[in-house]
């Protein structure tokens, strides 16, 4: 079976140089390897929270969706979809928010920070604190559970949101899943090998420190910010430690073994620092060129980049749509005219509820199940005799739960012997086949 790696990025800001070696380079990575199904999405309502700039949260989505694709995310592979463009997602949160424990939410850190903030500042403690920050960690359980990723790779800060969410799809599991497990328990990757890259000044590289070196901008501006990067005063000539220099880290993070060394043994020989930032900036600019060339082709044109977001969306909701039908099913927000759960438990009305009815036409012997509002669940093949639909009629009323239906595309097939003996309609979305599905059952199991 294969694991479903997910991740969301907040989309606030510009990746920098730090982001792509950071996060996104190893990403993508991950989603090369076999047996993974890799979600990769762009936490926009996470960004609500954080930015009231419409046109910067907007700025900031652009920006990132191009800069994973030019980094070489295979978008027909991972499922790469903006958060919210999912609806289920936000569904999703308000189901968990009614079994989420607010004394939980109360030990939540980045809420935590705030409260201390205000305490210390003499302010009220909930000044400034919006219900989206402090239901922040609902949301990102929404995010995770909707997939049942079972790996999330997230920074250290991110590992307590990842626990929440294990603590609030457990209780949903044992509140409605009746013996069920809804949902996996994900698991939070820290990337401990991973470089934090340090920034000009040898803190880490941080939008907050304003320290950072850009991805995709021009070569001039790549040239520029190198020469900003901080080292010590050793002159030409003077042997230098490696180990000691960030603009070392710097050029580790993107070079082979074997340029390292040889990196290494110049700067101990004397090798001028203006010359080592030479070779980093050779070094990025090579390899940054082709991506820094597709970034900008993508964010030419934003409509391709929609279509390719919107299919990551269609691919998301393939999952998520009939998921939360379940899962509103579970909690009891059921159609009044289906009732679905209920006639399997009810059987008398389950009786009432379906009909099977044989009838001949031009082609042969034929039966139909309909539906207890009189649609067609279920439509036979032309049998060329009577004998043959009576049995394959009867076989549909009696198999109950060994019945093989079959769900292709949004539409359901039943099987008897490896042949498709009956189909139903094309339904127009997942859901609405979820639901006759169910339907399909309950009429079918009664006795
Ligand atoms: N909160 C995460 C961050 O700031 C982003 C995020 C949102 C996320 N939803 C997620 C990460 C779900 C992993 C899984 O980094």
């Amino acid at each position: 079976m294969s694991t479903r790696v997910l991740t969301g990025i907040t989309t606030t800001g510009t990746p920098h140089l730090g982001n792509y070696a950071g996060a996104i380079r190893p990403a993508i990575a991950a989603s090369q390897v076999d047996n993974v199904e890799s979600f990769y999405f762009l936490a926009d309502y996470h960004a609500l929270i954080k930015c009231d700039d419409p046109a910067r949260i907007q700025r900031s989505r652009l920006e990132i969706a191009a800069t994973w694709l030019a980094g070489g995310l295979d978008a027909e592979r991972a499922t790469f979809y903006r958060q919210s463009d999912i609806p289920e997602i936000t569904e999703l949160t308000w189901l968990l928010t009614c079994v989420a424990s607010k004394g939980l939410l109360n030990r939540a850190h980045a809420y935590k920070a705030s409260v201390d903030h205000n305490e210390a500042a003499g302010l009220d403690p909930d000044a400034g604190v919006t219900m989206g920050l402090f239901s922040y960690p609902v949301l990102m359980a929404a995010d995770i559970l909707i997939f049942n990723a079972n790996k999330v790779p997230v920074g250290r800060d991110q590992v307590q949101h990842v626990e929440m969410a294990r603590d609030i799809g457990q209780r949903f599991n044992y509140l409605f899943g009746k013996g069920r497990e809804f949902f996996a328990m994900p698991e939070a990757i820290i990337e401990e090998d991973v470089a934090t890259l340090p920034g000009l000044d040898g803190r880490k590289m941080s939008k907050s420190y304003d320290n950072t070196i850009p991805l995709f901008s021009s070569s001039k501006e790549l040239k520029s910010a190198i020469s900003r990067i901080v080292t010590d005063s050793k002159l030409p000539g003077e042997a230098k430690d490696a180990d000691n220099s960030h603009l070392f880290t710097l050029y580790q993070a993107f070079s082979t073994p074997a340029e390292q060394a040889a990196m290494r043994a110049d700067l101990q020989a004397g090798l001028a620092w203006g010359e080592a930032k030479q070779r980093l900036f050779t070094l990025l600019d090579e390899q940054l060129s082709e991506p820094r060339e597709r970034y900008h082709a993508l964010l030419a044109k934003p409509n391709d980049l929609e279509d390719i977001l919107q299919a990551g969306a269609v691919k998301a909701r393939k999952i998520a749509t009939p998921f939360l039908q379940e899962l509103r099913e579970a909690v009891g927000l059921r159609s009044f005219a289906v009732q679905g759960a209920d006639l399997v438990t009810s059987k008398k009305k389950a009786k009432k509820a379906s009909r099977v009815v044989s009838f001949r036409d031009d082609e042969g012997f034929r039966f139909r199940v309909l539906s207890s509002k009189g649609e067609d669940l279920l439509l036979s093949k032309a049998f060329a005799d009577g004998r043959g639909a009576g049995v394959a009629s009867k076989h549909v009323q009696t198999a109950q739960d060994a019945l093989d239906i079959r769900q292709v595309d949004q539409q359901l097939t039943v099987w008897m012997d490896n042949e498709c003996i009956a189909q139903g309609p094309q339904y127009g979305s997942d859901a609405l086949c979820a639901e006759a599905l169910l339907e399909l059952r309950a009429a079918l199991t009664a006795e």
